[in-house]
């Protein structure tokens, strides 16, 4: 119970304001592809651009949440830290969809066809590697999850989120046959954020 002796704590600025602006940013780009959606505005090749924007927009957040610790160590801004959870789902979002539109658009949901693609062409493989590590993280990411698994465990299995970003990258260089620039823009990000940790962590 609060009382006038123990005033409730202010809400940060970041819980106030920075919270609710970056999710509304954040389904920003799904509101633009349904834009794009219904204005016929998906190129001549409207599966495979839809695949390929969620691919972005995940890999994109994906190392936006890797960069929430190297932010914090370089700034010692801890608070930006309140974000991180926040932007990991976002970043699994886009690649729930976009394996979704992969799987449901391009393959039809034939899921003996999803499973001989993962067996049979490596980008796919390196795809699925990265979602299923993926996948604990997003499952294990309430309050609940932190206190059940303890701290400690929980740091160490959400350290996954890096050998997740490096294969996302890797099933980026993987999949394209030509123009390597953008991969190799989100290689330098990634090992960037990676740098930091080690550099500030050492
Ligand atoms: C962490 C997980 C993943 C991330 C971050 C990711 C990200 C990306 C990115 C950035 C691209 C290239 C987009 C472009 O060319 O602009 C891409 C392409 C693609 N991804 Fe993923 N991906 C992931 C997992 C998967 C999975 C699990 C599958 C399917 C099982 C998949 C299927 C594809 C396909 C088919 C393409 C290329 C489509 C084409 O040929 O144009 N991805 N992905």
């Amino acid at each position: 119970m609060t009382t006038a002796a123990t005033p409730a704590p202010r809400r940060s600025l970041v819980r106030r304001w920075l919270k609710p602006a970056v999710f509304t940013l954040s389904l920003v780009p799904l509101a633009l592809l349904v834009v794009r959606g219904f204005t016929d505005n998906l190129s001549a090749n409207p599966v495979e651009f839809i695949i390929r924007y969620l691919g972005d927009w995940a890999l994109r957040f994906l190392l936006l949440a890797l960069a929430v610790t190297p932010v914090r160590l370089v700034t010692g801004w801890n608070e930006v830290a309140r974000l991180r959870r926040m932007l990991g789902l976002f970043a699994f979002t886009y690649v729930v969809l976009h394996l979704l539109a992969y799987t449901g658009l391009d393959q039809g949901f034939d899921l003996v066809g999803l499973w001989n693609d993962v067996m049979k062409r490596i980008y796919i493989t390196v795809g699925m590697a990265a979602f299923v590590m993926l996948a604990p993280l997003a499952a294990t990411s309430t309050d609940a999850m932190i206190r059940k698994l303890g701290g400690a465990r929980w740091r160490l299995l959400h350290r996954l989120a890096y050998p997740a970003g490096v294969l996302a990258v890797i099933h980026y260089f993987l999949m394209i046959k030509a123009g390597y620039q953008q991969p190799a823009i989100y290689a330098v990000i990634l090992a960037a954020l990676l740098a930091v940790r080690v550099v500030k962590r050492a």
